[in-house]
């Protein structure tokens, strides 16, 4: 057991703190500053001193005030529990949601993130006897109908298990499991991690499967891979709280982490009213069941927004490690940057770009870095995938935290501020976006549907040409273009219309699983790839566009629900029949000549 010591602030400026005396801390220990004991963590050392960020508001701290430390780095609390449950920065549980509106935490308070007391039913998979390697399964706890919480040793032990538990009720304090050779030792359900640290995992594997998002333009068109890492950048006000919001109720990980740092607490509360009341669309359970938020507003200290993201990213990991997919998602990284900013010129730190401290992007990467799929110690794999959003100054994304960003992430969903102005929403451009992830999803993919990759290529063909016929659009207007550029841009807007458009708040369309997204896909394509043939054996185009199915196509999307794809297919017919009327109108007067007449 380490000793606790003692010493005395010498300096306060803001939420920085110095401090002498302290004999023997370490770098990232934890300190209790004051007389109302406030949580921070060493951040510099020297000879004489130590320099301390103080994660609550530090008002009234003055120099003399006692500092103390047990010289143990600052941890996060693992194990049942974590799910369903709102937390702070450095994992305070934030139970009323008054907390994040403006009510502050009082001072020092010291709430214990995990319940000690409720009994948790634990179900032993190891014996006594058993030699465990570090992470080894002790045993199941059902944590709620969705997610089953292994029990694993934790990483830095081994050994031989002299005891365990058997099945039974037990609390975060019970003595559960023993060692051989650690005779003081008392293994609980729950274990400390130091957020600041990578847990172990034995080796990176790639993903092969998408992380769906039942989000059209994403899943088809900027697919993530399940540990996989994303940007979201945008202006304020195009999307990305909801786009985030979005991927938390509906990708299909087994856990979100959603970190929720220095935006505005309403944004929190809206989340914490809404997604007890949504169901997962597989399980059918309420989404909450596999959530675990982490909240540090706008209002709250910043320094606890600066180590929010590791608070969240290590709970991932944990989840991690019981061979889960975990989403995390942080809203914003810009935020959370400021925070550095902020800090580091409290530390008289040699500013970088715009103010940003040079470790800015030796952060960011570390951030992304923990994301991946990952063969776990003992639970088979698990994986991490991390998407930020980024919210540049002005929308300007040769902004620093942008352009460090996109060196870190391999999908990049570029918010548009003209779509958002124009309620084009999710305004995911499909221009400035990217993924680096296709060749790993691709076979996911063409399992479902054989043609999914290259009616996706064509449909993007048909959007990027649009792009470029547009700018000729606003020099001479349309009607000089050819017929087939005329139709080009037709099926783009269909394309726009009734794909890429998703509408949060359409209950039909909010979700969209794959199979709806592929046949709607291969519909408005299918349809593209038939005008061309009736136009160049000169089929009128307005005969075309003014199809009845046309409407009818765009509107599938908020028309078919996931479960009634098949109506998808009854479409296609309509379709078919009304080209072939239209080709039948059309054989007659041009007969079999015509085609050889308007053919290159
Ligand atoms: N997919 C969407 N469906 C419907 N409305 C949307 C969608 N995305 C954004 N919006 C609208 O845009 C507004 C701003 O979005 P928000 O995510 O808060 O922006 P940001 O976080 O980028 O500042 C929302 O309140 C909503 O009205
Ligand atoms: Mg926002």
């Amino acid at each position: 057991m380490k000793e606790t010591v003692r010493g005395v602030v010498t300096g306060v400026n803001g939420p920085i703190v110095r401090a002498r005396g302290l004999q023997g801390i370490r770098m990232l220990d934890i300190a209790e500053v004051g007389p109302h004991r406030l949580i921070g963590e060493v951040i510099r050392l020297d000879a004489e001193s130590a320099v301390i960020q103080v994660y609550e508001d530090d008002t009234g701290l003055k120099p003399g005030d006692e500092v103390s430390s047990s010289c143990r780095p600052l941890s996060v609390h693992l194990g049942p529990g974590l799910i369903s449950n709102i937390y702070d920065g450095i994992q305070r549980p934030l139970v009323d949601i008054a907390a994040l509106q403006g009510s502050h935490i009082r001072k020092g308070v010291k709430a214990p993130p995990l319940d000690m007391k409720r009994r948790w039913h634990f179900t032993p998979v190891a014996a006594a006897g058993d030699v465990l390697a570090p992470g080894a399964i002790l045993g199941e706890v059902r944590e709620s109908e969705s997610v089953l919480h292994r029990i694993l040793l934790p990483p830095g032990l081994s050994g031989k298990l002299e005891r365990l538990a058997g099945e039974g009720d037990y609390t975060l304090e019970d003595d559960i499991f023993g060692l051989q050779g650690m005779p003081d030792f008392r293994g609980t359900l729950a274990s400390f991690w130091p957020v600041r640290q990578q847990r172990p995992y034995a080796k990176k594997v790639s993903a092969g499967a998408p992380l769906i998002t039942g989000q059209r333009i994403i899943d088809t068109f900027f697919p993530i891979a399940r540990g996989g890492t994303a940007a979201i950048p945008g202006g304020f006000g195009t999307g990305k709280t909801m786009t985030q919001h979005a991927l938390a109720k509906w990708c299909d990980a087994d856990i979100i982490v959603y970190i929720g740092c220095g935006e505005r607490g309403n944004e929190m509360t809206d989340v914490l009213n809404e997604f007890p009341r949504l169901t997962d669309p597989r399980s059918g359970r309420p989404l909450m069941e596999r959530t675990v938020m982490i909240a540090n507003t706008s209002n709250m200290p910043v320094p606890a927004r600066e180590v929010s993201i590791y608070t969240g990213i290590t709970i991932a990991e944990y989840y991690r490690d019981m061979g889960y997919g975990v989403a995390v998602m942080a809203d914003s990284t810009s935020r959370w940057a400021e925070a550095l900013r902020e800090l580091s010129s409290r530390l008289g730190d040699m500013p970088a770009e715009e103010g940003f401290p040079p470790y800015l992007a030796t952060r960011l990467a570390e951030f992304y870095e923990r994301a991946g799929c990952v063969e776990t110690l003992s639970c088979g794999e698990g994986s991490i995938t991390t998407i930020g959003a980024v919210s540049p100054p002005g929308g300007d994304f040769s902004e620093p935290v942008t352009q460090h960003t996109t060196r870190f992430v391999r999908c990049f969903w570029a918010l548009d501020k003209v779509l958002a102005d124009a309620r084009h929403y999710p305004s995911i451009s499909w221009i400035d976006s990217y993924t680096e992830y296709i060749d790993e999803v691709r076979d996911w993919w063409n399992e479902r549907d054989a043609s999914w990759f290259d009616t996706r290529r064509e449909a993007m063909h048909i959007l990027l040409e649009d792009d470029r016929l547009q700018q000729i659009v606003k020099l001479v207007g349309p009607d000089s273009l050819p017929v087939q550029d005329q139709l080009t841009l037709f099926t783009a807007e269909m394309l726009k219309n009734g794909f890429l458009q998703q509408n949060s708040f359409d209950p039909k369309d909010m979700y969209c699983g794959t199979a709806k997204q592929i046949k709607i896909l291969a519909i408005i394509v299918a349809f593209h790839n038939e005008a061309r043939e009736l136009l160049s054996r000169g089929v009128d185009l307005k005969a075309i566009t003014s199809m009845q199915v046309v409407g009818e196509i765009i509107r599938l999307k908020s028309e078919v629900g996931d479960h009634e794809v098949q109506l998808i297919d009854e479409a296609n017919q309509m379709m078919k029949s009304q080209f072939s009327a239209l080709n039948a109108e059309a054989a007659p007067a041009g007969g079999g000549n015509r085609e050889g007449a308007v053919a290159p």
